[in-house]
């Protein structure tokens, strides 16, 4: 069987559960923003049906989810140029899913280290949602034969699974419908961790709030966050190398480095031999610099979330168009009768 030739496109996502991070945006959105410039098509969403597997106050969420978008565009995803919508508006998400759900294996969810991660010890007080998630990150990018999907490293996992059902499916059905997704990790803070522990990643989840920097934070936040960051006495080294063992000196110098669009070696080649008294405040400045004008511009959309539910229903009406056509096809390579008219 000869392979498809599939047409490039990227897809990539976001839970609306607050607290949007530095680590989402250098990770993630910063990326999203250099996908669309780069003139690939490009879809990002907002995951609220992966948001409900854990507990949701129905008003948080809500607005939670106009914040999200007001993000995506204050960092500088254009509704003209990018398909932005929630992913609960165009059901071909959930019914793919589904269908994702019995091709899957259960050996394969049982190797998800970010549901072993969550579910802790608590396994059998999770919603089964929380243990399907994977099967529907895959419905996510495959109900638009997405074919590069941004994202940190802490996702990758989720991007190889996806791989994984995409080719049981085209090996079980004899075809080769679906594309294999490829993860696209780039940047220099593809896991960026915890201010106050360079051994965790910074997360949304981490109850000390200084322990991460929130999109929605002002300057002196940031500032304050950045000076109490932990740090390490000694002076910063002149190579990569040097940082071994020093995680909260390198967690820093990838977060200037990809603020800056620098490799961290280009950072460290600016501040090989200064202290962190010396470095901080020149992270302070880039940061401030970088990130208050966004959480100002994400504050003044949110000022009119109708015009955002407006981006979010068109959004969602241009992504249906490309992701309803391609289940009808998987409909009709399962079996799946269609016949309403
Ligand atoms: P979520 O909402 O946890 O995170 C969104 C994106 O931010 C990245 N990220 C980080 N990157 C670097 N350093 C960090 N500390 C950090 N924390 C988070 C994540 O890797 C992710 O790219 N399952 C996904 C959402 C999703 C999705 C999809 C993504 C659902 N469907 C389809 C891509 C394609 C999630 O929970 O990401």
């Amino acid at each position: 069987m000869t392979e498809a030739v599939h047409t490039q496109r990227v897809f990539s996502g976001i839970q609306p559960s607050g607290n949007l991070t530095l680590g989402n945006y250098l990770g993630a959105v910063k990326r999203f923003v250099e996908m669309q410039d780069s003139g690939i098509e490009t879809i990002y969403c907002m995951v609220d049906l992966h948001a409900i597997t854990v507990w949701q106050d129905p008003a948080t969420l809500r607005k939670n989810t106009h914040e999200l978008a007001a993000a995506y565009i204050a960092c500088g995803l254009d509704p003209k140029k990018s398909i932005l919508f929630n992913q609960s508006q165009v059901s071909a998400h959930a019914e793919l899913g589904w269908i994702f759900n019995c091709v899957a294996r259960l050996g394969w969810m049982n190797r998800m280290t970010q549901f072993k991660d969550k579910a802790g010890k608590n396994a059998e007080k999770v919603s089964l949602g929380l243990y399907a998630y994977p099967s529907l990150m895959a419905a996510d990018i495959l109900a638009y034969k997405a074919t590069h999907v941004p994202v940190g490293e802490d996702q990758k996992q989720h991007v190889e699974l996806t791989r994984d059902i995409a080719n049981k499916f085209n090996h079980d059905f004899g075809t080769d419908f679906f594309p294999e997704p490829e993860p696209v990790i780039a940047g220099a803070a593809t896991r960026v961790m915890s201010l106050r522990d360079g051994t965790k990643k910074m997360s949304k989840s981490d109850p000390s709030d200084m322990s991460r920097i929130n999109m929605t934070d002002d300057a002196d936040t940031i500032a304050k966050k950045i000076r109490k960051a932990k740090t390490d006495p000694e002076p910063l080294p002149d190579t990569l190398e040097g940082l071994e063992g020093r995680p909260e000196a390198r967690n820093l110098i990838n977060i200037y480095a990809a603020i800056s669009n620098q490799t961290p070696e280009q950072t460290l080649a600016q501040f090989a031999g200064q202290q962190f008294g010396q470095f901080k405040p020149a992270l302070v400045d880039l940061a401030v610099a970088h990130l208050a004008p966004i959480s100002a511009e994400m504050a003044r959309l949110m000022s009119d979330v109708a015009e955002i539910d407006r981006i979010l229903g068109d959004g969602a009406n241009r992504a249906a168009a490309i992701a309803d056509p391609i289940l009808d096809d998987v409909k009709d390579i399962v079996g799946l009768i269609r016949s309403r008219s």
